[in-house]
């Protein structure tokens, strides 16, 4: 029986393009809804556009324009972008839509009657000038810690510390400059703290990867906060309903989007809602990056759990794109938007690639541009493309485009090659396409095998009729490996169904051999990538990033870092604390946080490297008595051996505090 599909990615902000890292994700699920079709499932996927918030209404008033004008602006480009790399959704909507008003109120006043929503007076940075509250992103200054210039509200991006915007030195207002104030409002919160026991158990039925489980008992085990959902006036949002000048949050309907974009499609087709969004008959599937795990494993489902809305079966979370082993990067011409990408290179080739590495785990996934080269032209054109273009072309002009029957050995071929597709499509339900893509590598390599083997490029002067026996092989295996790849390969398939001449092949096709069957002429599939035309690619994203600011999408600091695991008293006496002489200090080449210290522990002499370089200057230590653990087990680090570790702390930079015992100790003592 066939199973019915609601799917979801992200819905990506309106205030930037779609570049390569977000495409992982839409890649990833766009080859899980094609594979769910061609296996004769019903599957919906559907995305939109996130439009609200600050970042969107200042960004529309630096270009002068209605928000609405931007948003609309940008879905155009987002749209285009998603068509141009085979993204199909059956419906891409925005946030900022009628149905998306009507169900943010409504799961709001329906969270309120059930005592979920409170009112509580905080107070935040205002801009005097600008009339408005300033979201930790908007308000700039001197980081508190390590001095950098103009760092964000929240945290510093040089030296990683976090803080509040009123610890920012010469903070200002990044819209208009003006120093901001500190006002009162009230705003209104979720109490996510209620719905712990139906999240837990959510959790524990399998709602995400077990590596997240474990995040989110963290998150369990510091307690649930309550959630501000409202932000004052001018925000661009929907507002509150029996509130004066209040607007959700972006976060609160961003998800919420998901079902209005259900529920426009429903509208537009004659589709109950009710029943592909809440209902059993459907099932129901959100594929979303880490980053933003917190949103759509907590709140979201505790939102719908409070409103009467059943939850997701799962929730599928995928890693970061690095490039190069890197973060993506403005400058070095990594950070490339998906039109860029568009001007220079085939979209299947990225489309290939990352299916070539998605596990379906949570861990980072690198584009190397090497192996991207590589693996393009070594699989892709030189044992795919390149199975169909030794055999199509000679069978077309030499054999008047006809296949016959298999014999023995093309049988033992085709059977093969059919037999790997329950695993394959396990590989795919599981979202472990890297694994389906290196099991059909290896059956390509059966068949470019099979035919040198044969070598119908030399029969086919002497023996015409061996000759097709031998592409006869090869073109049921062009077709079984098309089938196999037409999640990943959607235009490729199409042009291969075109020359096989056959109707658009589904999973059900495997079995089916095409004997005494005529096909097309044979045009060209794919062609290599060049080197330069990756090279131009990440020249023309220099050029790019250099022309515009760059934008920092809005995403809200989690409460606290999760407290580590439980540690005993007697985990913590195990430390044997001595007092230590410092004896020798000095600077560690390529450390600048790093201070290597030689210390006498009454008589004993140990190496130690110590975080403290930032806060004391070596010839100030030497002489002092400190104190050390001393049983520490030795480490191996980049520099040399840490031989044991001098008790210090603090949130770090200058801000570390050494424990210095000055007076009547003795080096070698133990202390407690
Ligand atoms: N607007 C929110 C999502 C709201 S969903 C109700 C958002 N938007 S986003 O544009 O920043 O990201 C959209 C999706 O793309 C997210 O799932 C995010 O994890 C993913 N990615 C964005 N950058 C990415 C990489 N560099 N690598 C992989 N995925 C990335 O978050
Ligand atoms: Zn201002």
């Amino acid at each position: 029986m066939s199973r019915k599909i609601v799917v979801t990615s992200a819905l990506p902000y309106s205030n930037g393009p779609i570049h390569i890292g977000h495409l992982v994700e839409y890649l990833q699920t766009d080859i899980w809804v094609r594979f769910q079709k061609i296996c004769g499932n019903q599957c919906f996927y559907f995305c939109a556009d996130d439009t609200h918030g600050t970042p969107i209404m200042i960004s529309a008033r630096d270009k002068n324009i209605e928000p609405e004008k931007l948003i609309d602006q940008v879905h155009k480009e987002h749209k285009a972008d998603f068509d141009n790399f085979f993204i199909e959704f059956d419906n891409y909507y925005s946030t900022h839509s009628p149905e998306n008003k009507q169900f943010s109120q409504e799961i709001y006043k329906r969270l309120k009657q059930a005592g979920s929503i409170v009112k509580k007076n905080i107070e935040q940075t205002y801009c005097e000038n600008c009339n408005m509250f300033l979201p930790d992103r908007f308000v700039r200054g001197i980081c508190p810690k390590c001095k950098a210039d103009d760092q964000y509200g929240d945290s510093c991006d040089k030296c990683g510390g976090t803080y509040h915007p009123t610890d920012l030195i010469e903070s200002h207002c990044s819209v208009c400059g003006n120093t901001p104030s500190l006002k009162k409002s009230d705003h209104l919160f979720f109490k996510l703290a209620d719905y712990t026991p139906q999240l837990k158990e959510l959790i524990a039925s399998g709602y995400t990867q077990q590596s997240m489980s474990n995040k989110l008992k963290e998150w369990f085990d510091s307690g649930l906060k309550d959630w501000d959902i409202s932000r004052d006036g001018p925000y661009f949002g929907f507002e509150i309903p029996g509130e004066e000048n209040k607007f959700f949050y972006v976060w609160l309907d961003a998800p919420i989007g998901y079902m209005a974009s259900v529920k426009n499609y429903c509208d537009n087709n004659g589709l109950d809602f009710e029943k592909l969004w809440n209902s059993d008959e459907y099932e129901l599937y959100h594929f979303i990056g880490k980053d933003i795990m917190y949103f759509h494993a907590l709140f979201f489902p505790a939102m719908l759990i409070g409103s009467g809305y059943k939850t997701a079966d799962k929730l599928f979370v995928h890693g970061f794109l690095t490039v190069n082993g890197e973060k993506m990067s403005k400058s070095k011409g990594t950070f490339i938007k998906a039109s860029t990408y568009l001007n220079h290179l085939n979209p299947e080739y990225l489309r290939y690639y990352y299916a070539s590495k998605l596990t379906g785990g949570v861990e980072d996934l690198d584009l190397s541009v090497e192996d991207f080269i590589n693996k393009t032209n070594s699989n892709l054109v030189g044992k795919f493309a390149n199975l169909a273009s030794r055999s199509g072309p000679m069978l077309k002009k030499k054999l008047d485009g006809k296949t016959g029957a298999l014999n023995q050995a093309g049988k033992k071929l085709i059977e093969k090659l059919a037999s790997a597709k329950e695993e394959i499509i396990k590989d795919y339900e599981n979202l472990n396409y890297a694994s389906a893509v290196r099991l059909i590598v290896s059956l390509a390599d059966d068949a470019n095998k099979y035919i040198e083997e044969n070598e119908p490029w030399k029969t086919v002067k002497e023996d015409l009729e061996k000759t097709r026996t031998t592409l006869t092989a090869a073109i049921n295996a062009v077709k079984i490996l098309t089938i196999y790849l037409k999640p990943i390969l959607p235009e490729y398939a199409g042009k291969v169904e075109e020359f096989l001449n056959v109707e658009p092949l589904t999973f059900d096709d495997v079995e089916k051999t095409l004997e005494n069957h005529t096909i097309n002429k044979f045009k060209r599939l794919i062609n290599r990538v060049e080197r330069e035309q990756v090279d131009a690619m990440i020249e023309e994203s220099k050029q790019d990033q250099a022309q515009q600011p760059p934008t920092k999408e809005e995403k809200p600091q989690l409460p606290i870092e999760p407290i580590a695991q439980e540690c005993t008293i007697d985990d913590f006496i195990k430390a044997d604390l001595r007092i230590a002489k410092v004896i020798e200090v000095g600077p560690v080449e390529g450390a600048d946080k790093l201070l290597a210290l030689k210390l006498d522990i009454g008589g004993i002499e140990k190496n130690v490297f110590a975080g403290i370089a930032k806060a004391y200057k070596p010839e100030e230590l030497i002489g002092k008595l400190v104190v050390c653990v001393a049983n520490l087990k030795p480490r191996k680090m980049k520099f040399g051996i840490s031989e044991g570790m001098i008790l210090a702390a603090g949130p770090g930079g200058k801000d570390i505090f050494m424990l210095s015992v000055d007076q009547g100790a003795t080096p070698g003592q133990r202390i407690k």
